[in-house]
């Protein structure tokens, strides 16, 4: 919890007789906060557009360090949770705080794998799509319809419905996913299986047919899973955020979710993993890397280096580090080590680190660098990469919707430095 400290911030406002105390408060660890929620008394507001600045909500999950290039997920360390855990176990940490013992887990494992079915209805939703409709848009519209099925389960202050639905949203993800995939192939569905794994079973439902049995390769089940753990949370981005605010007006649980996949789809937060594969397809060699890296530093030019960069790692993200970790085991494991794709992803890493524009502006190589290289090399197609990012990211989605709703929140609401015009009386067009 947080506490307030003893010496409170003062605000000197020219025109402002007495400076203002503005309260301080610590967290356990990470920077202290200034609450400045009494400012509109005093006739401001805050301004920090792109919130670079700003805490909005107090949280217990995530904890991130972006000098240290630091992710705690509940106090653990990505890289130990990505070494000894696995994805659900991941999850269960997240929604409840401890990880669980031996019962709990088997109790966690088992309450999600029988969610994983949807009601059969769901199926008629994905004849409306067109066959080349990017599966983001179909997750946007089928996780929302996923409210219609559970009115019996939608009271967001009753706490073992805000659990039923978090595992619902957990387990029903994986299904919805591959079904978005299937549609687009014309293919039929293939049903969740209760004997497979998680991600095995997301991979199972992704590439079986009723042809012929499909056996998942052990290698890609774990590399989908570790995928899976490296997208799980991350404190309050973007995705997140609109999760936060569209749940603080009371909106269902999977209407606040499908807000948030909305967000996600966006290339400058989750669609950047898709965007990753595109650059490197339109780069095309190692050889026209220096120009591409050229036109990333070009003010006048639009291009920028996609999975580069992030708003809070100034440092190399944790998550990158595992993920170009697990890039070459699979790769390896696959027999495609030297994959060209693979390659230039880390030529063009070599030449943006040392180079001066990168290293000033502490550009480093983000969650969605190398995520795009193993989910090809799994055979997952591109336009899924970021369904894939939203299937792993619901955990944390959910868990924070989980935090707010059970704590003590207000609507989000912020307000603006409005530039308009000042008041003025209408003139009828005649008078225009
Ligand atoms: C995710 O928030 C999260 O936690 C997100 C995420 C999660 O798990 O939820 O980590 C997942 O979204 C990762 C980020 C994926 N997006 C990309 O890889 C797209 C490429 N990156 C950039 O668009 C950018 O770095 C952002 C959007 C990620 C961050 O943008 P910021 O924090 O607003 O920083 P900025 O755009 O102001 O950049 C600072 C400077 C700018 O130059 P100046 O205006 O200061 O001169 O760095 C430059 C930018 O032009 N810059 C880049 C660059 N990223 C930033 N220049 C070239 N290539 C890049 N990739």
């Amino acid at each position: 919890m947080s506490e307030q400290n003893n010496q409170p911030a003062e605000l000197a406002i020219p025109g402002v007789a007495d400076s203002i105390e503005l309260p301080i408060y610590s967290g356990n660890i990470g920077p202290d906060v200034i609450d400045v929620g009494k400012l509109t008394s005093q006739g401001y507001f805050t301004y920090d557009p792109g919130f670079v600045s700003t805490a909005s909500c107090e949280s217990a999950i995530t904890y991130i360090d972006g000098d240290e290039g630091t992710l705690l997920h509940r106090g653990y360390p990505i890289e130990q949770l990505a070494d000894k855990s696995d994805y659900l176990e991941l999850c269960y940490l997240l929604l409840n705080g401890e990880l669980p013992g031996a019962t709990a887990k088997a109790e966690f494992v088992h309450t999600i794998k029988n969610h994983t079915m949807v009601n059969e209805q769901l199926r008629t939703f994905f004849q409306g799509f067109r066959p080349d409709a990017h599966p983001m848009a179909i997750m946007c519209g089928v996780v929302g319809a996923l409210s219609s099925f559970y009115h019996d389960s939608l009271d967001i202050d009753n706490p073992q419905h805000r659990m039923i639905t978090a595992h619902r949203l957990i387990a029903k993800m994986p299904t919805l996913a591959a079904m978005s995939f299937k549609h687009a192939q014309g293919q039929p569905f293939i049903y969740p299986r209760n004997d497979l794994g998680y991600a095995e079973n997301f991979l199972h439902m992704m590439f079986a047919t009723p042809c012929e049995e499909y056996k998942v390769s052990p290698t890609l089940a774990k590399a989908m899973d570790r995928i899976f753990l490296l997208h799980a949370d991350h404190e309050q981005n973007a995705s997140t955020s609109t999760v936060r605010l569209a749940g603080s007006t009371g909106a269902n649980p999977f209407a606040s979710v499908a807000a948030g996949i909305a967000a996600l789809w966006g290339p400058s937060h989750g669609g950047a993993n898709e965007a990753v594969l595109t650059m490197l397809d339109e780069i095309g060699s190692v050889d026209n890397i220096p120009e591409y890296v050229r036109r990333a530093k070009d003010k006048n030019d639009p291009f920028r280096i996609m999975g580069f960069g992030h708003r809070v790692y100034k440092n190399y993200d944790p998550r990158a580090k595992v993920m170009q970790q697990t890039c070459h085991e699979v790769l390896e494991e696959l027999g495609v080590q030297d994959n060209p794709v693979l390659a230039m992803a880390k030529e063009l890493e070599r030449i943006a680190l040392e180079d001066e524009y990168f290293v000033e502006k502490r550009l480093y190589p983000n969650v969605d660098f190398y995520s795009g290289i193993i989910l090809k090399a799994i055979g997952i197609p591109v336009e899924m990469f970021t369904v894939i990012f939203a299937t792993g990211r619901t955990p944390g989605w959910i868990a924070h919707w989980c935090e707010m709703i059970g704590g003590n929140y207000k609507i989000g609401r912020p307000r603006q430095l409005y530039t308009g015009s000042p008041k003025r009386d209408f003139v009828d067009v005649a008078d225009r």
